[in-house]
């Protein structure tokens, strides 16, 4: 492991703006699941998160744009989180926190109804059929997005993967879920679109390389999501 690494790791620890799943190994009843409002934000601001959020671009861009909201970069890496959470801080943006968690558990940290919105920002594609149940937009998940959201609560899913943003619409559709917006390709159809334009580490590198980018905005009130991938 890289000395950068190492640094990152140790820094995030004392950062009080990142929870990491390590910190509730001990005391499960110490997980913020049910307090986020009261005990980490303080305030009754609506709660938006960004999963698979690496350095946490969308995080930090909307909590600068939306003070009266508070927003939660969920992703598995330490040293990305480390990013956003160190700008945060710099920042001094105190409606900004960062979960270092698996998304696969998000249920076990937020309890039913304390989300209002969910951002997916470039999730790993998984091409491979063997990995299909780790794609954020399958039903595994789905379910647990269901579990924490409101129920007039929207997911907005950005991808630069053709194969993933047809599964996540063939996902949706055998879900009943309710689809609000399809932008098959973002630079072209809405170049100026203020929300949809803001740029993570991933994107910039994916624009470089000439692909498109794709997004899709969906909320999941009271569909059934008992259906498994084959
Ligand atoms: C391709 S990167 C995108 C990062 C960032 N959104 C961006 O666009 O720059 C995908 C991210 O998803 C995270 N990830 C994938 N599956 C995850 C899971 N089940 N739980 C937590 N994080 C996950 C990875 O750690 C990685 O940081």
């Amino acid at each position: 492991m890289s000395k950068g690494k190492l640094e990152k790791f140790k820094e995030i620890t004392a950062f009080r703006n990142t929870l990491e799943l390590t910190d509730f190994q001990e005391e499960e009843s110490q997980k913020p699941k049910g307090r986020w409002h009261s005990d980490i934000f303080e305030n009754d601001n609506p709660i938006v998160l960004e999963l698979a959020c690496g350095k946490g671009a969308y995080t930090v861009e909307l909590a600068r744009r939306y003070p009266d909201k508070n927003f939660v970069g969920v992703d598995i890496k330490g040293d990305r989180i480390w990013k956003g959470a160190k700008q945060a801080v710099t920042e001094g943006l105190s409606n900004v926190c960062f979960l270092r968690i698996y998304i696969d558990h998000l249920d076990e940290y937020f309890a039913s109804n304390e989300v209002d919105d969910i951002w997916i920002t470039f999730p790993d594609p998984y091409p491979r059929y063997s990995d299909r149940n780790n794609r954020l937009s399958g039903p595994k998940f789905l379910k647990i997005y269901q579990r924490v959201l409101k129920s007039d609560g929207t997911i907005h899913f950005k991808t630069d993967s053709d194969d993933l943003f047809s599964f996540t619409k063939e996902s949706l559709a055998k879900s009943d879920c309710k689809v609000h917006d399809v932008v098959e390709n973002i630079y072209q159809e809405c170049p100026d679109n203020k929300l949809l334009t803001i740029q993570t580490h991933y994107e910039a590198h994916y624009l470089q390389e000439g692909r498109s980018i794709s997004f899709i905005k969906f909320s999941l009130p009271n569909v059934d999501i008992s259906w498994e991938l084959d």
